[in-house]
């Protein structure tokens, strides 16, 4: 099944402030060397045969590479973003806009929350990331504007401070996750709601390993989370690695730079 997915160019891409430990704006990040690899992350997906639509960055918007942060959408309604930290603040609207100009219904948030970021989606249920970011009470407003169960688990290590830096889903109903990202109560809810998920290793989230993306055969990883990558082909996964370690050094991943757009506009 091809997936349709938004992305955003790193045409503005920088590390000039920090609001994760990933971030070291003495040290910076090349711009050419994150577009060189966004292209290849590009690229991949519509070798896969997924169809990409692109939102245009915006000056001055260092991060809105990470198209995920920019909303959560299910059966074509969106739920918007609003960002934790003021220098991300106008990538909400901006986001929420480029859906409203195609038709579809969307919802300004009154709560916290980074979109897809903090939002994964499976059959049955939303999983939603709580700790860092995202407010608790915007898993209750997603809940009730998109008529999923949203189930909020608590992150608890600061560099894993969105839930798709510790999890991603291998299809609708099964995940790959790094245990040591949760309280102790959301490990277990975990454990019983997943008892055949994949376990990540510390090194494998420390190189963004869980900032993956899965279409439940094909799985776009970061090119050194080597554990996780062995893992995936035992269990018959295609492994696809790309290389993402200048955008890395804003704290992101494949994951981060891919929005799914599901569901098509109502018009
Ligand atoms: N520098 C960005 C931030 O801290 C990185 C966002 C990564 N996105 C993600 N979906 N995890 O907000």
């Amino acid at each position: 099944m091809p997936k349709h997915f938004l992305m955003c160019r790193p045409d503005y891409f920088a590390v000039e402030y920090a609001i994760n430990p990933w971030m070291h704006p003495e040290i910076g990040a090349s711009r050419d060397i994150a577009v060189r690899q966004w292209e290849t992350l590009k690229a991949a997906y519509e070798e896969l045969g997924h169809k990409v639509s692109l939102i245009d960055p915006i000056d001055g918007l260092p991060d809105m590479v990470f198209a995920a942060n920019g909303a959560l959408l299910a059966g074509g309604r969106v739920y918007g973003a609003r960002f934790a930290y003021p220098e991300r603040g106008p990538e909400g609207p901006a986001y929420l806009r480029w859906f409203a100009e195609r038709g579809y219904e969307t919802l300004e948030p009154a709560h916290v929350n980074e979109g897809e970021g903090d939002f994964l989606t499976l059959d049955r249920v939303i999983l939603a990331g709580t700790g860092f970011r995202t407010d608790v009470a915007a898993h209750q407003e997603a809940q009730e504007y998109l008529g999923r169960p949203v189930v909020s688990l608590t992150l608890v290590d600061p560099r894993f401070y969105h839930l798709d830096t510790a999890m991603f889903p291998l299809d609708g109903s099964n995940i790959a996750y790094y245990p040591g990202a949760f309280s102790p109560g959301s490990l277990a809810v975990l454990r019983r709601m997943f008892p055949d998920a994949v376990l990540a290793t510390a090194e494998d989230a420390e190189v963004l390993g869980l900032n993956a993306v899965s279409d439940g055969t094909n799985v776009v990883i970061n090119a050194e989370a080597s554990n996780l990558q062995l893992e995936l082909k035992r269990r018959r996964y295609e492994v696809i690695p790309i290389d993402l370690s200048e955008l890395r050094k804003a704290g992101g991943g494949p994951k981060c730079c891919t929005l799914e757009i599901r569901g098509e506009n109502s018009s």
